[in-house]
């Protein structure tokens, strides 16, 4: 028996950096401070009224106010795999779907289904702070490839190669990327795919931003352009950041019928049915047009532009031009060192302190994502906050000194 009182492998989990740095500036601003957040990954609009209108006559609906099966509403899953072949060209059966309590969740159950105690899952970084953790429970090992901006943050055939052994199990794939913005080519998402089937390698790729591409740059899916990947290959994905539906917590896996039935008897025992209600809200979502994520797009893009030009033009800041989803990533290491006040931030984590205290503006320090250099600032906040904000940092690295 340990005397612990914390299990070792939940005493190992680090609170979510992303979560906390918008919970600080939540708290501050609730305490009266002018805090402006580039921390959340959520966009600022409000779930489209379609939608809406649809979870409000779902409450009324007695039917709704039981369990579901655990898999999902079978009109959800059904309209998922829909959705699927309508947005990424993959074509899928419903018993492929499970439908999950938010994109996370679905990493969490493909991580747990198909992991045992010493597979090595390949993690190209900056990675979404979330994914080492279910490998870790699973009693697997992240191996962690490192990109930069030179790379566009795209991790390489050769790299992955290089890192791969006997124990390499699966590997995570997110594109478009959060943190970073890249978006991988057809070109490199047929090689990653390739790759992969031909080394009998597991992909986990995350399309939660699929629909969130900006200029030329488009999102493509493995198993669409990989046919021998799909055997090995889970979906994850979600209604969060394409319908401004962070709250409602819906997601899905998409996989071989074999592992989402695992998954399936996991959930079962874990959070059963996802909560009725925001079934029938996703299914609105997933079933309608997509009008308002095209307004929301064109929003983000405008965004887009005007962050990166703000921040890449801060002396000692540089700042890839984002291709998807709706962060900016910044390289910072220019600002490391100087005299802000008396204080000289050796690293980014205290430099984002330092822009929290003096600044009263929140960002997410690329420690957080194995990425220490950089920060994550998402661009999913107003236009007028997001200008000021970036102003604020602008104004506070003009007052300082070598
Ligand atoms: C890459 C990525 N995957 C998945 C998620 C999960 O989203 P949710 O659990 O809100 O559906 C997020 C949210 O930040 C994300 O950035």
């Amino acid at each position: 028996m340990s005397s612990e009182r914390i299990s070792r492998s939940v005493g190992a989990i680090a609170e979510s950096a992303t979560l906390a740095v918008d919970a600080k500036a939540k708290a501050l601003k609730a305490a009266g401070e002018p805090v402006i957040g580039f921390g959340a990954g959520e966009p600022d609009f409000p779930t489209p009224p379609h939608i809406v209108e649809a979870a409000v006559a779902a409450c009324a609906d007695p039917a709704n106010h039981r369990y579901t099966p655990t898999p999902g509403l079978p009109a959800l899953r059904e309209a998922v795999a829909a959705k699927t072949l309508r947005d990424s060209g993959y074509e899928v059966r419903p018993e492929q779907v499970l439908i999950t309590n938010g994109g996370k969740h679905a990493v969490y159950n493909a991580c747990l289904s198909i992991l045992d105690p010493g597979d090595e899952v390949l993690l190209p970084a900056p990675y979404w702070t979330t994914y080492p953790e279910p490998i870790r429970l699973a009693g697997a090992v992240p191996v962690v490839l490192p990109t930069d901006e030179t790379s566009g943050f795209r991790v390489t055939v050769d790299q992955l190669e290089a890192a791969r052994t006997p124990a390499t199990k699966a590997m995570i794939f997110v594109s478009p990327s959060n943190p970073t913005g890249a978006v991988y080519t057809p070109a490199e998402v047929r090689a990653i795919g390739e790759w992969a089937a031909e080394h009998g390698i597991w992909v986990l790729t995350d399309e939660i931003y699929e629909h969130l591409t900006y200029d030329d740059n488009v999102f493509s899916s493995v198993p669409t352009l990989v046919e021998g990947v799909r055997d090995r290959c889970l979906v994850l994905n979600g209604v969060a950041k394409t319908y401004a539906m962070t709250g409602w917590r819906v997601g899905w896996m998409i996989g071989p019928v074999d592992v989402v039935k695992a998954a399936t008897n996991l959930q079962s025992h874990a959070t059963s049915n996802v909560a009725n209600v925001s079934q029938r809200a996703a299914l609105a979502a997933v079933t309608g047009d997509l009008g308002a994520v095209e307004e929301m797009r064109a929003a983000f893009d405008r965004r887009r532009l005007v962050i990166h030009s703000m921040l890449d033009a801060i002396p000692g800041v540089s700042c890839m031009l984002p291709q998807g989803a709706f962060y900016a990533f910044p390289n910072l290491t220019g600002l490391l060192g100087r005299d802000f006040g008396g204080v000289r931030p050796a690293t980014t984590a205290a430099l984002a302190e330092v822009i929290l205290d003096r600044a009263k503006v929140a960002i997410v320090p690329g420690e957080a994502f194995e990425a220490p250099g950089y920060a994550r600032l998402s661009f999913a906040l107003g236009d007028d906050d997001l200008r000021e904000g970036v102003q604020r940092i602008a104004d506070l690295v003009a007052a300082s000194g070598d």
